[in-house]
């Protein structure tokens, strides 16, 4: 089959990453017969560069007119200081709001194999750990009004926090969804202690959980989580939460597996279309040095192959080939732990990819 796939290479890190993404889904085009059309756009600091503009009107059209976006990741010192407005960061939050992307699916894994990288020590990880961070994407403090100015001398800012009930009950369900497919556990994450939004929060999932009477629903507050997240990181199966705990909650809970360059993410709405990203930023301390952790956005491309274009025993192969690769006891820098092979983000690539069958 023919499959058209949008492609922001970024900023930093980048376009090392994405160059071993495609390597891998050429790899998968290849062994099972599909064709991916790879329709490169720009995006973040490169965009402002070339273009003045994080975002560019035509990288949107090729976005809106593909089946699914592969990103590397935007932003860097360089665009510090230009405005607000045009920060590369500003591109990609654009892009999930005018792309409609309002579910982030955030799925944290500790590999058996690299296990002994974790900062947990390893008792804690006896159990299993395997959840899934559902973050609604396009609400929220992100999005809501804000502004700055100067009272009598003295300067004030203010960003504002709200949700509609029709925001919360949409991820809501796609969280539930998720849920069900899986354990069957949801905890959803709040501060309904202190915040409006919150206790508005918490009152719809528990009308939504009605529906669902399969999946235990359990309510959790933000802080509470995230001291759970490093007692017991094995109690949770989905968890449930809104645009800037889910933000925070995912970095910590990378931090698990041992390395945030493991993580991949999922961008989603409500037909096939997504976008798909590592949860690492463009980490411009070690760009273009040729070490850094493809294995994020390899499996990036695994979930879009499954979200987007229905290819779950592709996808399936892909997952795989990560985890044999591991379990040869390759590493790159980010997981190397003093034994086992060090390679390069190519030399990564190069392996999952021959690992694919
Ligand atoms: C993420 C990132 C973004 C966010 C930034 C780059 C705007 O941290 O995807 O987690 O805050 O959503
Ligand atoms: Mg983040």
């Amino acid at each position: 089959m023919d499959f058209k796939i949008a492609v922001i290479k970024g900023d930093g890190v980048g376009p090392e990453i994405i160059d071993e993404g495609i390597k891998v889904l050429k790899k998968i085009g290849e062994v099972y017969n599909h064709k991916f059309e790879f329709r490169y756009a720009l995006g973040g600091g490169d965009a402002i560069d070339k273009m003045g503009t994080p975002l560019p009107e035509e990288s949107l059209d090729i976005c809106r007119d593909s089946q699914a976006v592969l990103l590397g990741a935007v932003g860097g010192p360089k665009w510090d200081n230009v405005n607000g407005d045009i920060r590369p960061e500003k591109g990609l939050l654009r892009l999930r709001e005018e792309l409609g992307l309002f579910a982030n699916l955030r799925p944290v894994n500790v590999y058996e194999s690299i296990k002994e990288i974790s900062p947990l020590k390893i008792d804690r990880l006896k159990s299993k750990v395997d959840f899934v961070v559902v973050r609604e994407l396009t609400g929220g403090i992100y999005f809501g009004e804000r502004g700055t100015s100067i009272i009598d001398g003295v300067s004030e800012a203010y960003d504002v926090e709200k949700y509609t009930e029709k925001e919360i009950r949409r991820i809501g369900k796609m969280a539930l969804d998720i849920a069900s497919r899986r354990r069957k556990k949801l905890i959803s994450v709040d501060k309904a202690n202190v915040l409006e939004s919150s206790r508005l929060w918490r009152s719809i999932i528990d009308d939504l959980s009605k529906e669902y009477k399969d999946v235990e629903v359990r309510h959790m507050y933000v802080d509470n989580a995230a001291m759970q997240l490093i007692k017991d990181p094995s109690q949770f199966d989905v968890i449930l939460t809104n645009n800037i705990f889910g933000d925070i909650i995912s970095d910590e809970a990378s931090m698990i597996t041992g390395s945030i360059g493991m993580l991949p993410s999922a961008s989603l709405r409500n037909d096939n279309f997504g976008m798909y990203e590592p949860i690492h930023g463009s980490a411009p301390d070690i760009a273009g040095k040729g070490i850094v952790n493809p294995i994020a956005t390899i499996l990036s491309a695994s979930m879009l192959l499954r979200h987007s274009l229905n290819l779950n025993r592709e996808s399936d192969s892909i997952d795989k080939a990560v985890q044999e690769v591991l379990i040869k006891g390759y590493r790159t820098e980010d997981i190397y732990e003093g034994y086992g092979i060090k390679v390069s983000t190519k030399e990564m690539g190069d392996l999952i990819s021959n690992h694919i069958k």
